[in-house]
């Protein structure tokens, strides 16, 4: 399914049901510009969006009150095709010169840039992300293939001298790509994190077949029409639709030279599993969640302390990897802190993501809504809610929930496993290094933060937390905000086996494997 641009009068209308607001500007952005199929490379023809049948179903998850449009979901037989095109893609572009794959790179941020807005309100419309967080994801998206294009630039294509041991025999290392990576991608950030796992795979010349998420296939589409705009030769990327089937077929097809997946740890853990049975592994680049703690001393500016952890929290409704959603406090500060930390979150604006003021929209999906009050019934009689623990209500649907803030006496579930929701633990300490070690005790480590203006108590963090991703001190976010080329993403145990993550500088020559060249 090799995405091929139509004629303006051969796309497919979308249709957009209107529930009491005004969706004209929605309209003006993304009518002209939702991408359709026609034939694949190999000439077959291509179901419309629109076709009717069995294997139709409608994705976006805020279908009950605006309805983004149908999308096909693709058969085995079209995932086959996939990467069957892709296939053919490889032979090209693998081979294609660094020189060739940077002018590609720049074309792409050109074209990303010139999509922004469109982009942005497409990812705000299929995932409730507020305004602010689009369109940072859009900016996002070009700086991931800004930095990755300047890594490759920098390392020469990673073609490297090594050293003369014979007169006249000289020897380069050089990375080469792997041929057709799968990439498979969350919903939370359906810009920025397909982007990033595909400008790794594109620009070390690997060809992909990309599957979005399954509500995201709008985003998905328009991603595919901004690398077409940026000349990608035909068979190069491929996207299919679908659900966790169509990424399991895609993942495991004999055709697929590696993968690179962002989301659950059970999800992942699953392709790893199937590499085992095959006759050799391939490289599987994951991405698979995190629980994030952060510690406030009693040495910690609290203001500081308060925002930051709640922006943590609560930006993106919680839906990140990166969330913070343990906080281990200081028994002396506690009761200080937690004032604070409920007086900002009660000034965070919960409602229609696109309006400006709005900080968390509504979480993702039906299934949010339900973990989200199973959750809240495992609190009861084990904790305090000191904030939220319920609906917004005021005539909102049920996916519009307040940020929470729960104090739990002991460590549990809800301390430990990622829950993806706006649902943030508060944990008393006596002992910094005890925090730290409870903190520690989990399956994952993405991200942790702490505040403290005490040196010995930052190095001992900094010695001693087990993640990938450590910050100190951050208003801004105690535990989120990485952003490529400043923060390397690196997930540490469950949350990514390699420990080198996107946004630094480790990430492409997971893409690639070493060929040592000596010539005489
Ligand atoms: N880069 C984002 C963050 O760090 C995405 O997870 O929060």
């Amino acid at each position: 399914t090799v995405f091929r641009r139509l004629k303006m009068a051969e796309l497919p209308r979308v249709t957009y049901s209107n529930v009491g607001v005004d969706l004209s500007p929605v309209h003006a952005h993304l009518d002209p510009m939702i991408p359709g199929f026609e034939k694949d490379t190999l000439g077959r023809e291509w179901s419309t969006p629109f076709a009717t049948g069995a294997r139709e179903k409608i994705f976006s998850p805020i279908e009950r009150t605006i309805s983004l449009g149908k999308f096909p979901v693709s058969t085995p037989t079209d995932v086959k095709f996939a990467i069957k095109a892709a296939r053919a893609g490889a032979k090209v572009w693998n081979r294609s010169t660094l020189d060739d794959r940077l002018a590609f790179g720049a074309r792409w941020r050109e074209a990303l840039a010139e999509r922004k807005y469109d982009l942005g309100l497409a990812a705000l419309y299929e995932i409730g992300k507020s305004r602010i967080e689009a369109v940072g994801e859009v900016e996002e998206c070009l700086d991931f293939v800004e930095y990755y294009a300047s890594e490759l630039k920098a390392n020469n294509g990673f073609v490297r001298p090594m050293n003369e041991l014979v007169e006249n025999e000289t020897t380069v290392s050089t990375l080469k790509p792997y041929g057709v990576f799968a990439v498979i991608a969350p919903f939370n950030f359906p810009l920025a994190l397909s982007i990033n796992m595909v400008s790794g795979a594109l620009l070390t010349g690997n060809a992909v077949v990309y599957k979005p998420s399954p509500g995201c296939a709008l985003t998905g589409l328009l991603l595919a029409e901004t690398l077409h705009a940026a000349g990608l030769p035909d068979g190069v990327f491929n996207i299919v639709l679908g659900d966790g089937e169509v990424g399991r077929l895609l993942a495991t097809d004999d055709g697929i030279d590696g993968v690179a997946f962002t989301g659950s740890h059970k999800t992942g853990m699953s392709i790893f599993r199937h590499m085992a049975t095959l006759p050799y592994v391939k490289p599987v680049i994951a991405e698979m969640g995190g629980k994030n703690p952060a510690y406030v001393t009693s040495k910690a500016d609290l203001d500081r302390a308060a925002q930051g952890v709640a922006r943590s929290a609560f930006g993106l409704q919680g839906q990140k990897c990166s969330a913070c959603s343990v906080v281990y406090v200081d028994e002396r500060v506690k009761a200080e802190f937690i004032y604070k930390l409920v007086a900002f979150a009660g000034k965070l604006v919960v409602g229609d993501p696109r309006k400006a003021e709005t900080f968390m929209g509504p979480v993702y999906g039906d299934a949010t809504v339900d973990r989200f009050k199973a959750v809240l019934s495992e609190v009861e009689g084990k904790g305090k809610v000191h904030f939220g623990g319920a609906a917004l209500g005021q005539g909102f649907p049920d996916n519009y929930v307040l940020p929470t803030i729960v104090e739990l006496d002991g460590p549990s579930r809800l301390t430990r496993e990622e829950l993806f929701m706006p649902f943030l633990v508060v944990r008393g300490f006596d002992s910094l290094e005890a925090a730290i070690q409870e903190g520690n005790d989990i399956a994952y480590g993405l991200s942790a933060g702490i505040f403290t203006n005490d040196q010995n108590e930052l190095q001992y963090f900094l010695d001693f937390a087990e993640a990938g991703v450590l910050y100190a001190n951050r208003a801004s976010g105690a535990t989120t905000g990485a952003w490529p080329g400043a923060q390397p993403f690196c997930g540490w145990k469950g949350t990514g086996v390699s420990g080198k993550g996107g946004l630094g500088s480790w990430f492409l020559p997971q893409y690639l494997r070493e060929q040592s060249h000596t010539i005489m």
